[in-house]
C-alpha cells in the first residue's frame, strides 16, 4: 500500500544515482574527517572503531532504512511524512512531533556546523595563499608554511578565534553558499551539488590518504586504528560512538527524513540505505588513515582533540614533501565535504517551511538560513566576546560547555538519540506493519532481522546512551 505523495515541494530525484550521491553527500562531512579521527584519537583507536562499526551495522543502518522509507512512505517534509504514515496506521497525529523534534535538530546542528565549515574556508584561504606563493617563488612542490615555526602556524586557530568579525564573515559566506544551493531546487541545486562535489571530494580524499601512506607513517595508523585495547573502552565512549554514528550518518536531524520523500516509488530503499552506511562509514576511516599516517610521521599527538586537522596537521604539512600544496587539496576537500551536508541540514526545515507556508523555495531557504545564521553568530561570538557565557551552565554535563559546545553537545548527546530512539519505536511499533514492511522491500527472514533491529535493538541500546548522557555518573560517565 503506498500513500499518495502530495506535498507541496512536490520534487523527486531524477535517479537513483542522484539520491545516493546526494544522501552519501550529507552522511559524508565534518563528522567524518574532522569528528571521527579527533574522537577515535582520543579514545585509543581500535576498540572505538571497532565499537563505532558495530552501532553503524546493528542501529545506524536499520535506522537509515527506517527514515528514508518513512519519508518516502509520507512524500512530504519530515513533519508532514511522519503525520501521514501515523494517520494511515490509524495512530495519533501526536507522532509528527518526531519530525519535529528532527528539524529542530537539523536547524540547531546546520546553525554551528557552518561557523566550524567557516574555519574550514579560512584554512582554503591560508592554504591557498600559501600555496600560490610558492608557485610564484618557483617552487610549488615545497612545505607548507615554509620558513615559519610552529608556534606561529598554530597560532593561526587562535588569532581566528580572537576575531569575531572574521569568524561571522566566514560564517556567512558558508551558509550563503548553503542556501543558495538549495534555494535553487532539489534538481538544480541539491543534486547538481552532489553530482560534481561529491566524486572531486574523493578523488581528492584518495589522493591524500595515498600521499599520507608514501610520506608518513601509514603502518603506524592502520596498528592505532585496528589494533584494539578494550582497556580503553568506558562507558562515555560508548555514549561518544554512538552520538556519533547517528551524527555521521545523518539520523534524527530530519536530512534523510526529507531527502526519503523525493526518492522514487521504484527504488529499492534497503540496498540504498546499506550503500549510504558503507560509503559513509568507509569514508570515515579513510580520514583516519589519511590524519593519522601525518600526525604519527612528525611525532604529533593522535588525541589533540577538535584542534587536530586546524593545528596538528598544518604543523605536518610544514615538514612534509609538497606540504604546501597537498594542504591546500587537503582543506578544500573538507570544504566539499561539509557543504554537501550542511545542504541537507538546510533542506529539513526548508521543505518544512514550504509545505507549511507555501512560500516559494528561495524565500524559505533564506529565511531559514538566516535565523541559522544568527544562532551561529552566537556561537561565533562564544570564542571572543562571549567567552564567559555558559547558556547550559545550570546543567552539569554542559556547565563547562561554551556557545558552540553546548549546541553541538544539546543535539548530539540529547535531541539525535531521542529522535533515534522515537523513530525506531514508530517504526518498529506504531506505524502499519504492512506499509512498513512494502516500504522496506524485504521479506521473510531479512524482514525479520530488520525489524527485530529496529523494534529491539535500537530502542534498548539507544535508550540506555541516553540515559548514560543525560545521567553523568551513572555507570562511571563523566
Ligand atoms: N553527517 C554530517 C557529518 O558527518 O558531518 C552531519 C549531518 C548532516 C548531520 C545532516 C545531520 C544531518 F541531517
Amino acid at each position: 500500500m503506498a500513500l499518495t505523495q502530495s506535498g507541496s515541494t512536490g520534487d523527486h530525484w531524477s535517479s537513483r544515482t542522484a539520491f545516493i550521491l546526494a544522501a552519501v553527500g550529507a552522511a559524508v562531512g565534518l563528522g567524518n574527517i574532522w569528528r571521527f579521527p579527533t574522537l577515535a584519537g582520543e579514545n585509543g583507536g581500535g576498540a572505538f572503531v571497532l565499537v563505532y562499526i558495530g552501532f553503524v551495522v546493528l542501529l545506524g543502518l536499520p535506522l537509515v532504512l527506517s527514515e528514508v522509507l518513512l519519508g518516502r512512505a509520507g512524500g512530504e517534509d519530515a513533519i508532514g511524512s511522519v503525520r501521514k504514515v501515523a494517520e494511515h496506521s490509524n495512530r495519533s497525529e501526536a507522532w509528527k512531533g518526531i519530525g519535529a523534534l528532527q528539524i529542530t535538530a537539523g536547524f540547531l546542528i546546520l546553525s554551528f556546523y557552518s561557523v566550524v565549515a567557516g574555519w574550514v574556508i579560512n584554512y582554503v584561504f591560508v592554504a591557498g595563499e600559501d600555496f600560490l606563493g610558492a608557485l610564484f617563488s618557483g617552487n610549488p612542490l615545497s612545505v607548507a608554511f615554509a620558513g615559519e615555526d610552529q608556534a606561529t602556524i598554530t597560532g593561526r586557530m587562535g588569532d581566528l578565534f580572537a576575531d569575531p568579525g572574521k569568524l561571522i564573515m566566514l560564517h556567512a559566506i558558508f551558509m550563503a553558499a548553503t542556501i543558495w544551493i538549495v534555494a535553487s531546487g532539489v534538481h538544480d541545486g541539491i543534486e547538481k551539488a552532489a553530482k560534481w562535489l561529491m566524486p572531486a571530494f574523493f578523488v581528492l580524499l584518495v589522493i591524500v590518504t595515498i600521499y599520507g601512506s608514501f610520506t608518513g607513517e601509514f603502518a603506524r595508523a592502520v596498528s592505532f586504528m585496528f589494533t584494539p585495547d578494550f582497556g580503553k573502552l568506558n562507558p562515555t565512549a560508548l555514549n561518544e560512538a554512538l552520538g556519533q554514528a547517528l551524527f555521521s550518518l545523518s539520523l534524527a536531524a530530519g536530512g534523510l527524513l526529507t531527502y526519503g520523500a523525493y526518492v522514487q516509488r521504484d527504488v529499492k530503499l534497503a540496498p540504498t540505505a546499506a550503500m549510504i552506511a558503507i560509503a559513509d562509514t568507509c569514508v570515515a576511516i579513510l580520514a583516519g588513515l589519511m590524519i593519522f599516517p601525518i600526525v604519527f610521521a612528525v611525532g604529533l599527538d593522535p588525541a589533540a582533540g577538535p584542534a587536530l586537522i586546524f593545528q596538528s596537521l598544518p604543523i605536518a604539512f610544514n615538514q612534509m614533501p609538497a606540504g604546501s600544496l597537498v594542504g591546500l587539496v587537503f582543506f578544500v576537500l573538507i570544504f566539499f565535504a561539509a557543504l554537501t551536508s550542511s545542504i541537507s541540514l538546510l533542506e529539513g526545515p526548508t521543505a518544512w517551511v514550504i509545505d507549511r507556508f507555501r512560500f516559494r523555495r528561495p524565500f524559505a531557504a533564506i529565511i531559514v538560513g538566516g535565523v541559522a545564521f544568527l544562532i551561529g553568530v552566537a556561537c561565533a561570538l562564544g570564542y571572543n566576546v562571549w567567552s564567559d557565557v555558559r547558556p547550559l551552565g545550570f546543567w552539569n554535563i554542559f556547565a563547562d560547555s561554551d556557545i558552540l559546545d553546548s549546541l553541538d553537545g544539546f543535539t548530539g548527546k540529547i535531541m539525535l538519540p531521542l529522535g533515534a530512539f522515537l523513530v525506531a519505536i514508530f517504526v518498529g511499533w506504531i506505524a502499519d506493519r504492512r506499509l512498513i514492511q512494502q516500504q522496506t522491500g524485504l521479506s521473510g527472514g531479512m524482514f525479520m532481522l530488520w525489524r527485530f533491529l529496529v523494534a529491539w535493538l535500537c530502542p534498548i541500546a539507544v535508550g540506555l546512551v541516553l540515559l548514560f548522557g543525560l545521567v553523568p555518573g551513572l555507570l562511571g560517565t563523566s
